[in-house]
């Protein structure tokens, strides 16, 4: 097949926040899916998405299929840009489509569907202007994070809060900084899974990854931060959280946790692949906080490879398996 890799790639800028392009892929994963791509056979073209890259790529190159990686540079509805742009062009893309995407990056829109669908995730309460009073039904401790970011952005520990007062102060300064909503939700103290789907012929749930941060407590993190997941595996700060790949569950648990994760892939209208970040409480039961269409594919640093690994698969298959689920789809 002939491919083109859409990407945004993550830049160094001392003039921007230090997590401004933390959603961005580093130069090391494009040249690994593009590396699996021509492994597999086939020819290949990276694109960084800038204006106007995408547009004169297109107009001037025909390809098969786009493998779409790009997380978008605009507002709420940034990881739809080039899956819109191709749709507009009729060029056929690996993974979920534009509605499925600027779904799931609305972390509330998300929990009101999983809601209805009867999937248990964190009570909740949206704050717009930060000065709503607080639903008396959410109980202390709760987390504070902006209702449309990923990679963690805007979630560090002092967003655990345990009174109104702070409550305020971090609804304030999370709306203020990120020029957007604060969702606010119960902190779920127990275990950290996360759940890869794959679609590779038939729907598949991967392995589950457990995170573990009991080894990280000389860093003063407990959970999967910004800090965690930017600086993962650095010693010296002690951001070392332990991967267990399948997850350490007992067996009942372990399909409750799948079952939940597939229905939530479902509910969103995910294609070919998704991750979603579960919290098992100490009853196990599985609370969602989010499902991600567009996980991280770097091939040491990333969750969802841990997950393919754990099933069996290289990581030129589990590429491989998104460019083959998406071309059956558009075959369809
Ligand atoms: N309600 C909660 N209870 C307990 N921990 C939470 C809760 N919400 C978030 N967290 C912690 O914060 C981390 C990041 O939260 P979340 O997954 O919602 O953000 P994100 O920015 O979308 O993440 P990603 O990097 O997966 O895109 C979670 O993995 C978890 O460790
Ligand atoms: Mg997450």
């Amino acid at each position: 097949m002939r491919v083109a890799l859409t990407y945004n790639l993550k830049k160094k800028d001392p003039q921007k926040p230090a997590d401004y392009f933390s959603e961005c892929d580093s130069e090391e994963t494009i040249n690994s899916v593009v590396s699996a791509l021509k492994i597999k056979g086939h020819s290949v073209e990276a694109i960084d998405v800038e204006y106007p890259a995408l547009f004169s790529y297109f107009k001037n190159n025909r390809v098969d299929m786009v493998f779409n990686i790009a997380e978008g540079k605009h507002g709420r509805f940034r990881e739809s840009e080039v899956p819109a742009v191709l749709d507009y062009l009729n060029i056929p893309y690996t993974g979920s489509d534009t509605f499925s995407l600027a779904l799931a990056l609305n972390k509330t829109l998300t929990k009101k569907i999983l809601k209805a669908e009867n999937i248990p995730t964190p009570n909740f309460q949206l704050f717009v202007k930060g000065d709503e009073a607080l639903d008396s039904d959410l109980r202390f401790p709760l987390i504070v994070k902006p209702n449309c970011e990923g990679s963690a952005k805007g979630i560090n520990k002092t967003n655990v809060v345990n009174n109104p007062g702070d409550l305020k102060t971090k609804v304030k300064e999370c709306i203020y900084i990120y020029r957007q909503e604060a969702l606010v939700e119960e902190f779920i103290e127990g275990k950290e899974l996360t759940v890869g789907i794959l679609e590779n012929g038939k729907t598949r749930v991967l392995p589950i990854l457990e995170i573990d941060f009991s080894n990280c407590k000389k860093s003063g993190e407990y959970f999967y931060s910004w800090k965690m997941k930017e600086f993962q595996g650095n010693r010296e700060l002690g951001l070392v959280p332990e991967f267990y790949c399948p997850a350490r569950l007992d067996k009942d648990i372990e399909e409750k946790v799948k079952d939940v994760a597939l229905r939530t892939h479902r509910a969103v209208g995910c294609l070919d692949i998704s991750r979603t970040d579960i919290r098992l409480d100490m009853n196990n039961v599985p609370y969602v906080l989010e499902i991600n269409p567009l996980p991280g594919l770097d091939p040491k640093e990333s969750n969802f490879p841990i997950m393919a690994y754990a099933a069996g698969m290289k990581y030129e298959d589990l590429i491989e398996a998104i460019l083959i689920s998406a071309s059956e789809r558009n075959k369809a």
